[in-house]
């Protein structure tokens, strides 16, 4: 996925020179502030950040993939969670993320090239009686199954038409 040119100018001329001097003990402080911005990391990104701390490129995938709080494909238009807390899971919440990423044509914490779905596994979200559990756009819809997927896609393209 290519990062539009405004992210990576944002990037480069508005939070990076925010932190001086240009030192490695910034690393996290950038990242933080990159995602707070964007709300993903993106790769072009981690370059900028590299070349502009005088890090390795190694180096600063290494501490960013050490987080969990960093992401690295862009929120979608339309954010599915599929749970696989252990309830979930015993109820088929695999086959469940499975039908989503044959549908959307990505993997799990992948994002669909027009940004319009992201996906995204989850652990348990509370709502177990109603297990199996998917989240679109933060609406819980339970006692789901893999055949529903396709529904809760044309749902989601035609709310957000
Ligand atoms: S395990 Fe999925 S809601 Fe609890």
């Amino acid at each position: 996925m290519t990062i539009p040119e405004e992210e990576l100018r944002l990037i480069r001329e508005e939070i990076l020179p925010g932190f001086q001097p240009p030192e490695p003990r910034f690393l996290i402080p950038v990242l933080q502030e990159i995602q707070a911005r964007l709300r993903y990391l993106p790769l072009e990104g981690l370059r900028a950040v590299s070349e502009y701390l005088g890090m390795s490129a190694a180096a600063v995938w290494g501490v960013a993939t050490f987080y969990p709080q960093f992401r690295f494909a862009p929120p979608g238009q339309n954010q599915v969670k599929v749970c696989l807390g252990t309830t979930c899971h015993i109820k088929g919440g695999e086959a469940i993320l499975e039908s989503w990423e044959r549908e959307l044509k990505i993997k799990t914490d992948e994002t669909t090239p027009d940004r319009r779905f992201s996906l995204e596994r989850v652990a348990c979200v509370g709502c177990c009686s109603l297990a199996p559990i998917m989240v679109v756009n933060d609406l819980i819809v339970g006692k789901s199954s893999p055949i529903s997927v396709k529904g809760e896609i044309l749902k989601a393209k035609t709310d957000k038409k």
